[in-house]
């Protein structure tokens, strides 16, 4: 099955589809690298699964050239997302939205402002708060089909994110400065309307050759809910764990809390902190089992270890369980980096390859390619705050520059070639 092996193309300016840029959501694969990664693995029929399907970049590409897609994320903001792409929303119901949306912002809906769920923290204005409560009753007016209304509920998470005093600019749950705030007068309907339109504009580009079911479920419960085995494994998991990656519970909790008051939409609001604690890594400390010095060079002891091994451990146990869902001689294919933990990297790429190779399994290609486009400095200082320049200048640490391409094969039997390679 497959294709032959090409290289896979850099990341260039523009390469990338707009509905990929209809809602933010972090960490997603670059449009470019999905696209190259499912035209190397998927053919027609085959099904796919990613079971770390984030805003599902690498589902749409896969569907998209036929493939019968599934995708696992713990973050039911993921999941709707997805779930609103791959929707077979009608474009005239979505358009006919739009077209009434000005004048059901006029029209005298209610005036009380939405309160937040879990948060004492005033997360937008008034008027805003306002405004969402509006575009809440006025759509739970509309009984809108589910296809719809996955559309129109990501796009008034998009907005309330537009709209709302959370930094844009990152997934860490900041407020904007008090300056920014004051000037920011974007209207939730306004932003609202654009997001529809942006879907709008772009949704012929993803009509689906193949199929899309997401399951907001963890990784390693694959077996549970997606019946069957897969061709093709094609998946880019968090690189650690939430505090090492990005904590974006909290955010994605917000954007959940407001999209949660629809009627009709399963995606619940679940608190920012079960979702970082589902995360791969997030659950209870335990003692490390691994031979942790191989893989990252920081203090065998101490919090910063048992971060790394409780991610390390939880990420082998995952791969354990979705190789067992994978078809003898199918693909499973995954971007990874090496993230950075007290200043040392941790070097999941070479975890991953170690634990496919006792499973059975060899790395056929490993490629590297420079991150490109990246909103991120090239530096940070982990110590910036601290008041003793010797520390400050101790802090200094290169963000991730490259992302890892690994591709392995299951073997056609895998007792054989476990034989093979012991002579
Ligand atoms: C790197 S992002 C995936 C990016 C995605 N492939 C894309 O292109 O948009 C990682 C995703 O894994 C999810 N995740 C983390 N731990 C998980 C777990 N144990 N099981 C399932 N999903 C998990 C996160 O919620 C996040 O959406």
């Amino acid at each position: 099955m497959g294709r032959e092996a090409g290289a896979v193309r850099p990341t260039t300016d523009g390469d990338g589809t707009r509905l990929s840029r209809w809602h933010p959501y972090p960490a997603m694969v670059p449009d470019d690298l999905a696209r190259s990664l499912a035209e190397r693995w998927v053919l027609p029929g085959k099904r796919v699964l990613d079971p770390f399907c984030g805003s599902g970049r690498l589902l749409m590409a896969a569907s998209a050239l036929g493939g019968d897609c599934v995708g696992l994320d713990v973050n039911p903001l993921a999941c709707l997302i997805t779930e609103a792409k791959a929707a077979a929303a009608s474009k005239a119901v979505i358009a006919e939205i739009v077209r009434d949306c000005a004048v059901a912002a006029r029209s005298g809906l209610p005036s009380n402002s939405i309160t937040l769920r879990g948060t004492t923290v005033q997360w937008f204005s008034e008027t805003i708060g306002m405004e969402l409560a509006q575009i809440i009753s006025w759509i739970n007016g509309l009984d809108l089909e589910q296809a719809e209304l996955l559309v129109v509920a990501t796009a008034l998470s998009a907005a309330m994110r537009d709209a709302a005093w959370i930094r844009k600019s990152g997934w860490k749950l900041h407020r904007m400065g008090e300056a920014s705030r004051s000037n920011g007068r974007l209207s939730a309907w306004t932003s609202f309307a654009k997001r529809l339109t942006h879907y709008l504009e772009n949704a012929d580009q993803h009509r689906l050759a193949g199929s899309i079911d997401v399951y907001r479920h963890r990784a390693s419960a694959g077996a549970d809910v997606a019946v069957g085995t897969f061709d093709v494994v094609l998946t880019s998991p968090p690189y650690g764990d939430s505090r090492t990656t990005v904590q974006y519970g909290a955010a994605s909790a917000i954007c959940l809390d407001v999209v949660s008051r629809l009627i009709g939409l399963e995606h619940r609001y679940i608190p920012g902190s079960k979702i970082d604690g589902s995360c791969l890594g997030g659950s209870k400390p335990i003692a490390p089992e691994i031979d942790l010095k191989r893989f990252w060079a920081g203090s065998p002891v101490g919090e910063g270890a048992i971060r790394v091994s409780n991610f390390l451990m939880d990420f082998g146990v995952t791969c354990r369980k979705l190789v067992g869902l994978l078809e003898p001689g199918g693909i499973f294919a995954m971007v990874v980096g090496r993230r950075s933990v007290r200043g040392f990297r941790v070097k999941l790429d070479e975890f991953a390859i170690t634990e496919m190779e006792a499973l059975g399994l060899t790395a056929q290609i490993v490629e590297r390619r420079q991150l490109q486009n990246k909103r991120l400095p090239r530096t940070i200082n982990r110590f910036a705050r601290a008041a003793c320049e010797d520390q400050r200048a101790s802090g200094r640490t290169k963000t991730m520059h490259e992302e890892i391409i690994l591709t392995f094969r299951n073997p056609l039997h895998k007792q054989l070639a476990r034989m093979a390679q012991a002579k």
